[in-house]
């Protein structure tokens, strides 16, 4: 049973994490100026339900498998999973903010809304490696 629910956490992660790499790299095309913030917008909308689903979905898998608590690192991909949490909340408001950005070019947002971006999509990977990094070691030690 443990190796079923542990299944269903690691196609819970490729669904979220799979679906963010490719919004953010698709978002990266209009940092270049081959898309336009339009049409990242019309993929990273239904985007989010792939995201949160597959949050779900580690979430509970995660309960069943029952992380042991006690262990520092496993209460540090803990404080991860809040933080990404968290940051998806941050997240959907920059894309609000975005939104009303229609048309306007990458170099051409104003500053704030720029760094809010970058900072938050970075603390997005760097949340997302770590837990990532973090179970891979819990499980093989
Ligand atoms: C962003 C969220 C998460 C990511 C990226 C993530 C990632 C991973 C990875 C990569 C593994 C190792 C799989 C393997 O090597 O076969 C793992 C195992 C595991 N995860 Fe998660 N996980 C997340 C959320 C959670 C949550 C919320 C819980 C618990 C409430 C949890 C509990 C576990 C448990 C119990 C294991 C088995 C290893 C252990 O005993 O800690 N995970 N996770």
């Amino acid at each position: 049973m443990y190796k079923t629910f542990l299944f269903i956490h690691l196609i819970s992660l490729i669904v979220a994490y799979g679906t963010i790499v490719f919004v953010d790299f698709y978002g990266f095309f209009w940092a270049l100026g081959k898309r336009t913030n339009e049409q990242v917008m019309q993929v990273s909308s239904p985007a989010q339900i792939l995201i949160w689903s597959g949050l779900t979905g580690l979430v509970v898998s995660g309960i069943v498998l029952g992380p042991n608590l006690s262990r520092p690192l496993t209460q540090l991909k803990m404080v991860l999973v809040v933080i990404i949490f968290i940051n998806g909340i941050n997240l959907h408001f920059v894309q609000k903010a975005l939104k009303q950005n229609k048309g306007v070019s990458f170099q051409k947002l104003n500053k704030k809304l720029l760094f809010w971006s970058v900072a938050s999509l970075t603390l997005s990977q760097l949340a997302w490696l770590g837990a990532i990094i973090a179970g891979f070691i819990i499980t093989n030690s």
